[in-house]
């Protein structure tokens, strides 16, 4: 049950309001990693453009007792539809960023997934989030690390552990090799003059300490110079994911197991056949393979023909209370969203988590109210366009 309230400051009233917000307040090259797609962001584009073209039909003199957005999911009722997706380097965008967006998805009742290369650790996200927090693992070369990163989750109480499988290969971003983008950031004199613009950001920054990869701590030398570091980095995480690796975590973890970064019916009946509880569509927010599909188009099929095998999921381009709306007419049964809450964070620090929540929140109780909509399950209703 949540314990927050509904707080929006009432000049943010959008995801875009915050993305402008965050624009002017953080570094290029930290708001250009947080905002950008790959290659010519082509499918970072479809993503939110073909969510848009879904279309719900309202019925006005309908009976209606009420809209309660509270939906059930792995046993947990959490008071909206909607979580926090995986998202790394964190704490460059705003200090303190997984801790602040943690404790407002704990506020609200609902998921937060820590990323294995963000900037908190497992025990501190699970601490603030009273064991309730997902983890997402990135598959790792070496199988001790991948055993001792589940148990550590396990030990934290995790429920749900997210294996990810879109990064076969790390997307092509033409922003960040231009940035020369590295963590710590890499201290050119294109990327200092940067820093010196944005006095907040770099005080802080300054303040709070250098963001770490603090889950991946216990594994790495010390001392890392940067080339060191963007070497243990890709000796550490090499190597595409496949059914002989999922098969072993299935075995190994006790908890919910979900697949994300599914984007084919194919890869959606693998997930059935290994015996996994969830998948979530996405295409990595378009960050990944610019000439895909939007996520709208595999989610409304994979949806009709496996909603009833396995809990479907998904993100990439929602970015409003409505596109969630359109996303579950159209069969997901619970979505994600990275950037909207990035942006919220980078734009309004400590207040940033529960005013995007908040307005997410809000907006999604206008449209239910608004198309007559009692519950979300009850969204594929009021569908009257799909994307396919
Ligand atoms: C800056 C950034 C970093 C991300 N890092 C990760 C990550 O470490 N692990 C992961 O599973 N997904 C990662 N993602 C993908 C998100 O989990 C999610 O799929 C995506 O942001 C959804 O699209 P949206 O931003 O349009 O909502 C990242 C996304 C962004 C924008």
């Amino acid at each position: 049950m949540s314990k927050a309230k509904l707080t929006i400051n009432n000049n943010y009233p959008s995801v875009t309001d915050l993305r402008n917000k965050a624009k002017k307040k953080i570094p290029k090259f930290a708001f250009e990693y947080l905002d950008g797609g790959c290659n010519e962001d082509v499918n970072l584009i479809k993503n939110t453009a073909e969510i848009r073209e879904v279309e719900l039909s309202p019925s006005y003199l309908s009976k209606h007792t009420g809209s309660d957005m509270k939906t059930e999911l792995f046993g947990h009722t959490y008071d909206a539809p909607f979580g926090i997706a995986p998202v790394g380097l964190q704490g460059l965008m705003w200090p303190n960023a997984p801790e602040i967006l943690a404790k407002a998805a704990f506020e609200h009742n609902i998921p937060f997934v820590l990323s294995t290369v963000s900037t908190s650790s497992i025990e501190r996200i699970s601490e603030i989030t009273e064991g309730q927090a997902w983890f997402q693992l990135y598959h790792p070369t070496e199988n001790r690390l991948r055993d001792d990163m589940i148990n550590r989750a396990a030990q934290a109480e995790c429920p749900v552990l997210v294996i990810l499988s879109d990064v076969p290969t790390f997307g092509f971003r033409p922003r960040d090799i231009r940035n020369g983008l590295a963590m710590p950031p890499n201290m050119s004199v294109k990327n200092i003059l940067q820093i010196l613009g944005k006095p907040e950001w770099a005080m802080k920054t300054l303040i709070h300490g250098q963001p770490n990869f603090e889950t991946l701590k216990p594994y790495m030398p010390k001392n890392l110079d940067l080339k060191q570091l963007g070497k243990f980095m890709d000796q550490t995480f090499t190597g595409r994911l496949n059914e002989e690796k999922i098969k072993p975590i299935r075995d190994m973890w006790k908890g919910k197991l979900v697949l994300k970064g599914v984007a084919s019916e194919m890869d959606a009946e693998k997930a059935i056949r290994l015996g996994l509880d969830g998948i979530i569509v996405s295409n990595h927010g378009g960050r990944q393979l610019d000439a895909g599909e939007s996520t709208i188009r595999p989610l409304t099929r994979i949806a009709e023909k496996y909603g009833n095998q396995i809990k479907v999921m998904m993100d990439s381009g929602l970015r409003s209370g409505p596109d969630i709306a359109r996303t579950m007419a159209s069969g997901a049964e619970f979505t994600f969203l990275g950037r909207s809450f990035m942006y919220g964070v980078a734009a309004l620090g400590n207040e940033g988590g529960n005013h995007t929540i908040s307005l997410l929140k809000t907006e999604l109780q206008q449209v239910m109210e608004q198309v007559c909509c009692e519950r979300t399950l009850d969204f594929p209703n009021h569908l009257i366009k799909k994307i396919n």
